[in-house]
């Protein structure tokens, strides 16, 4: 069977679905193809801190009634070193900014219901998704959905099929400049069925390993602890999760963790991974297709928006007004963005986690850069610019 599309879309993550959104908004057609269920995408715990800009674009874009009425804005950080708390005021030092706590897989389905109103087309659970003639100006979409092979003729190709994706592989390797690193370590997550211990995130370093206590509702928290990336996790039990976050995270007045039973607890590595260009010919790649971020930032959710921003406003002018210019500078506009996050992410990571077991140097020197992020203004008010989220035009 043949279809036709004027933008094609690959995956239906944040990337790809809010792509479509804003597409539609400006009358251009386009087809997401997902090769998970809705029900496995709408039940895989990921990100869940949202940046100001990620926020704005869903109020302006009427998806934000259950954010509001679900999600939390936070005004601060917390950095906890040396069994002491010191908090980072984000809204105070970025003129009012804030972040809200909502969890990736909520926005999902806010994503993915407004999309199925619109009439789609949505599709999931599609197989064997390839990608062809991206240098020509009609490339092609093959895939196989309900036993049925497609091919769907594009304008245009958005590869938002994150990391593991097959779209990237599109671009000719002679053309590909990739830039990578991977980390010692990984994070152990954890959701816990308890109240909060705290009113805002912590971030904490300790000789034991980094520890991040988050959330999800008032009832279910979200913790991770550094680890090997290479441990199993039948290795930990429930209570050894519990001890380690209780001996990093304790402080010299006695700070309580709150604790229940834990529901979900896995280990993810990390790394960061960026390509250049993220553009050849008509495919266009977006979010954790063209890059990752090691969570400790906490940008890879808002990365992926801003991507799709972009190639939203490139391709309405393209259709509208006949432009090419936006299309060709698609790519130099996103890394300007993507490398600021890159190193920010770099940064948190280097900054609060136990990379070796013998540098005492390092370890020296780690203390030394937390303690002037929290003593100094400046360098305080970097860390919460970079938090809360760069302008849509940096
Ligand atoms: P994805 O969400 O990966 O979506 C890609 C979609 O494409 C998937 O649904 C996939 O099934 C589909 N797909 C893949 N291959 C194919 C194919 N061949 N055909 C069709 N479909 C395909 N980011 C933040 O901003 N804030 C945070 O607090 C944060 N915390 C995180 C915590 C953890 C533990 C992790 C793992 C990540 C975190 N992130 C965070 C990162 C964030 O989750 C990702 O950056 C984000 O999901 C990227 O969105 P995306 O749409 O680019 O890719
Ligand atoms: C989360 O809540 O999952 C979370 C919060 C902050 C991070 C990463 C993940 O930096």
């Amino acid at each position: 069977m043949n279809m036709r599309t004027r933008v094609g879309i690959i995956g239906a993550g944040p990337a790809g679905l809010m792509l479509s959104l804003l597409l539609s908004r400006e009358g251009i057609d386009s087809i997401v193809l997902e090769n998970r269920s809705q029900e496995a995408i709408e039940a895989t715990i990921r990100a869940g801190v949202l940046e100001q800009g990620t926020v704005d674009l869903m109020t302006d874009m009427g998806l934000a009634e259950r954010m509001q009425r679900e999600g939390a804005a936070h005004h601060g950080i917390e950095l906890r070193f040396d069994g002491e708390g010191h908090r980072i005021p984000l809204s105070e030092l970025t003129n009012g900014r804030a972040i809200t706590v909502y969890p990736q897989h909520e926005v999902l389905k806010d994503l993915i219901a407004a999309r199925l109103k619109q009439g789609g087309p949505l599709l999931f659970t599609v197989n064997d998704v390839q990608v062809s003639d991206v240098s020509s100006s009609q490339p092609i979409i093959r895939f196989v959905h309900e036993h049925e092979q497609i091919e769907l003729q594009c304008d245009f190709i958005a590869g938002c099929d994150g990391f593991h994706g097959v779209s990237r592989s599109a671009i000719p390797e002679a053309v590909q400049h990739v830039f990578s690193r991977i980390y010692p370590f990984g994070w152990l997550g954890i959701l816990m069925q308890a109240p909060p211990s705290s009113d805002e995130l912590i971030y904490a370093y300790h000789d034991r390993g980094f520890a991040l206590v988050s959330t999800r509702s008032p009832d279910l928290q979200r913790m991770y602890i550094q680890c090997d990336p290479n441990d199993d996790i039948a290795n930990w039990s429930d209570a050894m999760i519990l001890e380690e976050l209780q001996l990093r995270l304790a402080t010299k007045d006695h700070w309580q963790l709150r604790t229940g039973p834990i529901i979900q607890k896995n280990i993810l590595a990390m790394r960061s991974f960026v390509i250049e260009p993220m553009q050849y010919g008509r495919l266009f790649l977006a979010g954790d297709a063209a890059h990752i971020v090691p969570p400790t930032g906490a940008k890879g959710l808002n990365l992926a928006v801003a991507d799709v921003r972009h190639l939203a406003r490139a391709l309405t002018s393209f259709y509208k007004e006949n432009r090419t210019d936006h299309l060709e500078a698609y790519s130099t506009t996103c890394l300007r963005r993507v490398w600021r996050a890159e190193h920010f992410s770099w940064w948190m990571t280097s900054m609060l986690h136990r990379f070796t077991d013998d540098d005492a140097f390092y370890q020296q020197l780690q203390r030394a850069q937390l303690d002037y992020t929290v003593r100094s203004p400046a360098a305080a008010t970097s860390l919460a610019e970079n938090y809360v989220g760069l302008p849509f035009t940096w």
